[in-house]
């Protein structure tokens, strides 16, 4: 049964006494996750440690946002991949649209970044997305898959599945404007459809694919329970502790 995933992206935002104000609310609720869900916490990297220390609850876990193409070296402002293992990081979120839009991330440096992760034992959730003039001239699809090709077809398919996927139509990211449940779930089809072709169907019906984009407490459920929406990456409203809670419990 593959995993159902709440992600809380939290950009650069918060403080550290905010922060930690915030993890605790949530953990203080003490939710009861099912085997199969986790919510995952991507905090700014100075936060990394004091969110793993306090999301010791069974199934939560802290994210890094980035991760350097890099092992090691003369790469000033930049954190590697085994920088995050060392401190126990478990997930790192990958290809985020901000990233490729304002530090120039391509495909083909997400697919180094992506190798780097697996080697150090750091599930991605690597996040594809079209902006709204390629969805307003309907070739989303050709879009995707090629943002999917570029990073991941170089991928055996034993790793394809340590990568989790994040659906988000930039169009619906801070905006307010929410993908319909119906639109959301026929471009996961379609990305599942393209990972089957590429890497079998069995795989494919392992990776977890998360919509993101405007995904907040009153519409999380609907969203998550489309078939093949399994979970989200919520921005904006993993910012407050009663949205987030909610929608936590709105995983299926
Ligand atoms: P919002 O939830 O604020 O629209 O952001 C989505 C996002 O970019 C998560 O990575």
């Amino acid at each position: 049964m593959r995993k159902q995933i709440a992600a809380a992206n939290w950009k650069m935002n918060l403080t550290v006494d905010k922060a930690e104000v915030l993890l605790e609310e949530i953990v203080n609720v003490n939710i009861t996750l099912k085997e199969n869900q986790l919510a995952v916490f991507a905090v700014p990297f100075p936060y990394l440690q004091l969110a793993e220390q306090k999301l010791s609850t069974q199934n939560f876990y802290a994210a890094a946002q980035n991760c350097y193409s890099k092992k090691s070296g003369a790469y000033t402002g930049e954190v590697s991949a085994e920088m995050l293992q060392s401190l126990n990081i478990k997930y790192v979120v990958l290809g985020h649209s901000e990233r490729r839009e304002y530090f120039d991330e391509s495909n083909q440096l997400l697919a180094e970044k992506l190798n780097i992760a697996l080697e150090y034992n750091i599930m991605p959730i690597f996040c594809c997305g079209e902006p709204l003039s390629i969805r307003d001239a309907q070739i989303q699809n050709e879009f995707v898959a090629k943002q999917l090709q570029e990073s991941l077809f170089h991928f055996s398919a034993d790793d394809m599945q340590k990568i989790v996927i994040a659906y988000e139509p930039i169009w619906a990211i801070g905006t307010g404007k929410t993908a319909s449940s119906l639109q959301a779930q026929e471009m996961h089809a379609y990305i599942r459809k393209v990972l089957a072709d590429k890497f079998g169907k069995t795989v494919a019906g392992n990776i977890s694919i998360l919509y993101g984009g405007s995904v907040k407490a009153s519409n999380a459920k609907e969203i998550f329970n489309q078939p093949d929406v399994d979970g989200g990456l919520v921005g904006g409203a993993s910012l407050i502790a009663s949205e987030f809670i909610t929608i936590i419990n709105s995983l299926k």
